[in-house]
């Protein structure tokens, strides 16, 4: 089994939260990446948009990416644009395993109305202005999240059937 498994997808397909469950069926440690940056930057996402611009952001996920690649038995949930800026897709898959949690917009909408505050790309959107961004923004990513070696049906309960295809890799 790969010793670094990485769960990418759009904001709201569940990374965070599946990536816990994983984590702790297959006896290993769980990193958020979102978290991982606020901890050493002692900011939150939001304020690092705000005051440090996304530029910024964008370098630290790198940073981040780079940090964390030597780390054992992990499971990393990374921020969902992460793998859709500069070689950063091309740095996870030769790191270890990449899992695409996959979700319509239509799903992914359903799930980001009620947890869009913290995310500076959506929030303070309308619902109609929400899908749209949605609808825009994967379609651009779609094709860096498909580059993933693994991707599965993100809905549902998830994380049995990706704990089973990872134990067959
Ligand atoms: C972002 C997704 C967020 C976070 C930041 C930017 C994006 O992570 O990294 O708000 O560009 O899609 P989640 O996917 O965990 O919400």
């Amino acid at each position: 089994m790969h010793s670094r498994i990485y769960l990418i997808g759009f904001m709201g397909s569940g990374k965070t939260t599946q990536g816990k469950k994983i984590a702790r069926m297959i006896g290993y440690d769980f990193v958020d990446m979102d978290k991982w940056i606020e901890e050493k930057d002692g900011l939150t996402i939001s304020d690092i948009f705000e005051q440090k611009g996304e530029a910024y952001f964008r370098k630290r996920e790198t940073e981040t990416i780079l940090e964390l690649n030597s780390r054992e038995k992990v499971v990393i949930s990374t921020g969902g644009g992460a793998p859709c800026f500069g070689e950063n897709m091309k740095l996870l898959n030769e790191s270890g395993l990449t899992v695409y949690l996959k979700l319509s917009p239509a799903a992914l909408q359903s799930r980001l109305v009620n947890s869009y505050i913290e995310r500076p790309l959506v929030s303070g959107k309308s619902e109609t202005e929400l899908r749209k961004t949605i609808e825009e923004m994967l379609e651009i990513r779609e094709s860096f999240y498909m580059q993933a070696a693994m991707v599965i049906d993100g809905l549902g309960e998830v994380n049995e059937r990706i704990v089973n295809a990872i134990q067959r890799r």
